[in-house]
């Protein structure tokens, strides 16, 4: 048994904040934050479960079902509303519906790792999960921070995933290395750091090793990918591993210059725009691969459906 996408929704912070915004109260510019990571402006509200249950209602309209037709929602976030309970049964009471619910978090990664986790329960018996990504970032930004405050957006993505004779999923592999859980960090009660050289650097090398072993288990050559569909951290990340990998630039779907990072949400923000601009008809190759907190990542190859 394998999964196919049945539908997709987005939820976006409500306030457009842009580089100039930002200028007048900390000391950066447009041109720095543009040239280093392509960001241009960002979404900012919402907590997860508002954010998330838009997003959550636009993907169950889009796959043209109900929410009684759901097994398991499945929220990605590092940004939860609280620290327990769990974000999850909270979407899935506004939706008004008691199947399961848990959070997961995998950073950045997240996304990827839940389309794993619904892929699995699928295999196991269930007929649909609704996966979210929702991220409510910049409540755990130092706003007087300019190497952080300028990276983060509040967002979120959801997609049906639903049991299918094909899957649409040709291979998919997960990694984390937990020594690298420093680079990264968000204590309780602090704001995000990060040490955003090093985790440019070691994003690099682990996206491409592990895109490039999806590519080798799926039986796929970087010529036949369409798109590339990354966690949507920094363009000049997004750059450098398509250059790593020979994949030409037109090939990157980029959405961070209008989202900032999303974190879990980056990358159905990323698919909303690609399907939106008809990109991603049936057929086509997508590269999917998500880098974050961890370290994480996970990349997988789908043939769109
Ligand atoms: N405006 C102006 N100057 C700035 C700003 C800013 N917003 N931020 C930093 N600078 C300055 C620094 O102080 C430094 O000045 P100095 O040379 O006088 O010391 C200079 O710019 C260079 O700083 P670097 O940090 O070396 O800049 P870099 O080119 O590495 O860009 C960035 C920083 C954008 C954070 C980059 O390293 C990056 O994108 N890293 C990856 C982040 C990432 O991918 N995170 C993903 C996971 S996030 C998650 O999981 C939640």
């Amino acid at each position: 048994m394998g999964i196919r996408f049945a539908g997709w929704g987005v939820g976006l912070g409500e306030r457009v904040v842009t580089n100039d915004d930002l200028s007048t109260s900390l000391d950066t510019s447009d041109e720095w934050i543009s040239e280093r990571t392509g960001i241009r402006e960002r979404r900012i509200g919402g907590s997860a479960s508002e954010l998330g249950i838009v997003a959550a209602r636009a993907a169950l309209a889009d796959a043209g079902i109900n929410a009684e037709d759901i097994d398991l929602v499945l929220l990605s976030t590092t940004t939860g509303d609280r620290l327990i309970p769990g974000t999850a049964p909270t979407i899935a009471a506004a939706l008004g519906i008691k199947c399961g619910a848990l959070d997961l978090n995998a950073a950045c990664s997240g996304f990827m790792y839940g389309v794993a986790v619904a892929r699995g329960m699928i295999a196991t018996g269930s007929r649909r999960v609704l996966l979210i990504g929702a991220e409510n970032l910049t409540r755990w930004v130092d706003w007087d921070d300019r190497a952080t405050a300028v990276l983060f957006g509040d967002g979120a993505g959801a997609v049906v995933i639903e049991a299918s004779d094909d899957d649409a999923v040709l291979s998919l592999n997960l990694g984390a290395d937990g020594t690298l859980a420093d680079l990264i960090r968000c204590d309780h009660g602090g704001y995000i750091w990060m040490d955003g050289r090093e985790v440019f650097r070691r994003a690099v090398r682990v996206v491409v090793d592990s895109s490039e072993r999806a590519l080798a288990e799926a039986g796929i050559t970087i010529d036949q990918v369409d798109l590339l569909l990354a966690h949507q951290a920094n363009l000049r990340i997004l750059h450098a591993v398509a250059d790593r990998l020979g994949l030409p630039h037109e090939k990157i779907v980029v959405s961070l210059d209008k989202y900032g990072n999303t974190s879990s949400a980056s990358i159905p923000l990323a698919v909303d725009q690609a399907r939106n601009n008809h990109q991603l008809e049936t057929g086509k190759i997508a590269l999917m691969t998500g880098f974050g907190g961890g370290m994480t990542w996970a990349s997988a190859v789908v043939r769109w459906s």
